[in-house]
C-alpha cells in the first residue's frame, strides 16, 4: 500500500467528551477520549485509514474541521455530544459534507431524558450508532472501511 492509498477520516468529539473517563462514568463508561482514539486509529490502520481527531467544545472549531473535511471529502465520525440536541449551525456544516458522515454516541439518547430524544444532525448524516460504549465509534470506523473498500 502506498500513502496515496490512505484515505483520512476525521472524528470529531463535541462539549464535555473531552472528561471521558471521569465524566458520569455510569452513563458514559470509563475509558477516556485518549483511549477511545486509540481503539479508532487501531481499526483505522487495520484497514489502511488514517485517523485524524479532535475534540472542542465550541461549535465554532467543530464546523471549521466539518468544513475542513468538506473541502479534502474526507469521511467524519462526530459525536456531537449535547449539539446534538440544538446546533442548527453543526447540521448545516455537516450537510456541505459530500463523503459519508456517521453520529455516534456512547449511551443510547432516546432512553434518557426527552430533550436527548431529537437528534437535529440526524437528517442530514448517512447513519447513527449509539448505544455501545467506545465500540459505537469502532463500529463507525468499520462501516466507513467497509464503504470504501466496496
Ligand atoms: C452523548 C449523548 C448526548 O446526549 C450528551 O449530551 C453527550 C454524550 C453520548 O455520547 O452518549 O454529551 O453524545
Amino acid at each position: 500500500m502506498t500513502s496515496a492509498d490512505v484515505t483520512t477520516v476525521l472524528l470529531l468529539n463535541g462539549p464535555n467528551l473531552g472528561q471521558l473517563g471521569h465524566r458520569e462514568p455510569d452513563v458514559y463508561g470509563s475509558s477516556t477520549l485518549q483511549e477511545i482514539v486509540s481503539m479508532c486509529q487501531i481499526e483505522a490502520n487495520s484497514s489502511g485509514l488514517t485517523v485524524e481527531a479532535h475534540q472542542s467544545d465550541s461549535e465554532s472549531e467543530l464546523i471549521g474541521w466539518v468544513q475542513l473535511a468538506a473541502k479534502n471529502s474526507w469521511p467524519i465520525i462526530i459525536n456531537p455530544g449535547a449539539f446534538t440536541h440544538y446546533s442548527m449551525a453543526l447540521r448545516d456544516a455537516l450537510v456541505q459534507v459530500d463523503a459519508t458522515v456517521i453520529e455516534v454516541h456512547l449511551s443510547q439518547p432516546a432512553s434518557r431524558e426527552s430533550f436527548r430524544s431529537e437528534s437535529v444532525v440526524a437528517p442530514v448524516v448517512d447513519g447513527t450508532i449509539s448505544g455501545f460504549g467506545p465500540l459505537s465509534y469502532v463500529l463507525a470506523i468499520r462501516a466507513i472501511a467497509e464503504q470504501l473498500a466496496s
